[in-house]
């Protein structure tokens, strides 16, 4: 069907008319009671009382026989879903009390995941990549950010990026790609940060724009990694060829999100080793504040600071992170409910994170909000409350999926 009515949705939380940044309490979501969405070739063309819409329009209905909750499709915001391998021998180690660094200087980590993926061909990777975007669809999450960041090498990281654009041709959930070619320093080039950037300046940038491949440059700033010195040749180039920049920040050292800020990137990803300082500088700026309860959950570290950033006046959105090594969970919902019980988040602020916030973070005006012209991403779940959804910490996914105006099977 192109053009139909949805409805009658008990509660429609179209997500739209909150605050852009800071705090958000339940009672200023708006909560449409018996709504119906007009939907017209995959965007909302009106949403309106179901049995108004109805008698005004001669177009096919669907109607829902049950009470539900709708929301515009979850979106994740950081993810590491395209890899080979199983990093379960480094989870084992870590439970038993060594650390993620400690694993990754000894040569495991993600150096392990880089040549499992190397080594994968391209069909294998695509498969892969195919089977998780397709787990998180059925869990509601309509857009997908994908990240490259295990090839750390001209063909192993474009085998990635266009792995990513190969799977978005089969798929009806949205991909978006962003290149990590700055993940770690690959061993290749150990003691020379430079000619490994250098390398990827001059050859795999001009060919992510040729082949439009991505439209976002992101790096990891640790000690272990990059730092906020030596990466600046990275950004200031991916800056100049006009691509958004989204950084691994503060996750077990500061700097990177003070760094992010400066940039004027979409986000800064992580967080969990923000400061006052770093706090009060996300509060202040319109960099999307990003956090990663996936990631202290696979590492038993602590939350970041989601509540602080919020009364700060910062604006944050909440993604998986799934990847084999530090959160190899991939689900969205049962984390960010977790998230909210350790962090005192409400379920607006939650809600907003995984859906207009995390659309911010992706530079989307799209998707996020149900609202006229908007992407018809909706997600039905068979409850007659909203609070619901989060009280059930992730044990409830979404009975019916449309993605683009079209019913997902
Ligand atoms: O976001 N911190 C760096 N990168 C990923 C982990 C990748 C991995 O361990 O494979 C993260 O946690
Ligand atoms: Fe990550």
């Amino acid at each position: 069907m192109r053009e139909y009515i949805i409805g009658p949705i008990m509660q429609l939380l179209p997500m739209t008319g909150l605050p852009a940044k800071g705090p958000i309490s339940d009672d200023q979501l708006s909560v449409i009671k018996e709504a119906g969405i007009h939907i017209r070739d995959g965007v909302v063309v009106e949403i309106a009382p179901f049995e108004r819409l109805v008698k005004q329009a001669q177009i096919p209905v669907k109607e829902l026989d049950a009470e539900f909750v709708g929301l515009p499709g979850f979106i994740d915001c950081h993810t590491h879903i395209c890899y080979a391998g199983s990093r379960a021998r480094d989870f084992a180690m870590r439970i038993a009390g060594k650390t993620y660094l400690e694993i990754a200087k000894e040569g495991g980590g993600i150096w392990d995941t880089v040549t499992s993926t190397r080594q994968a061909d391209e069909d294998l990777l695509l498969s892969d990549l195919k089977y998780r975007a397709k787990l998180l669809l059925a869990r509601g999450i309509t857009t997908i950010e994908v990240k490259s960041g295990y090839g750390l090498d001209l063909e192993g990281e474009l085998k990635m990026l266009r792995v990513i654009q190969r799977a978005q041709r089969a798929l009806k959930v949205d991909l978006v790609s962003t290149c990590l070619a700055a993940h770690i320093v690959p061993k290749e080039f150990k003691g020379n940060v430079g000619g490994y950037l250098d390398m990827i300046i001059s050859e795999l940038f001009p060919i992510l724009k040729s082949e439009n491949l991505t439209k976002r440059i992101d790096a990891f700033i640790e000690d272990e990694a990059y730092t906020p010195e030596n990466i600046k040749p990275y950004l200031d180039a991916a800056q100049r060829m006009g691509m958004d920049i989204t950084l691994h920040a503060d996750q077990f050292s500061s700097g990177g999100s003070e760094l992010g800020v400066r940039y004027g990137a979409v986000s800064v990803d992580h967080l969990e080793a923000s400061g006052p300082k770093e706090i009060e500088l996300l509060g202040n700026s319109d960099t999307v504040a990003v956090v990663l309860p996936g990631a202290s959950i696979g590492l038993g570290c602590n939350f970041a600071p989601a509540r602080a950033i919020l009364d700060a006046g910062g604006q944050v959105a909440i993604a998986s992170d799934w990847n084999p090594g530090s959160a190899p969970m991939g689900d969205l919902l049962t984390q960010a409910s977790i998230l909210a019980t350790f962090q005192k988040l409400s379920n607006a602020e939650v809600l907003a994170g995984i859906t207009s916030r995390a659309a911010k973070a992706l530079n989307n005006d799209d998707i996020g909000v149900l609202s006229n012209t908007k992407n018809a991403d909706l997600i039905l779940f068979e409850v007659g409350d909203y609070q619901e959804i989060l009280y059930r910490q992730g044990g409830l996914s979404p009975k019916l999926i449309i993605k683009n105006g079209i019913m997902v099977e």
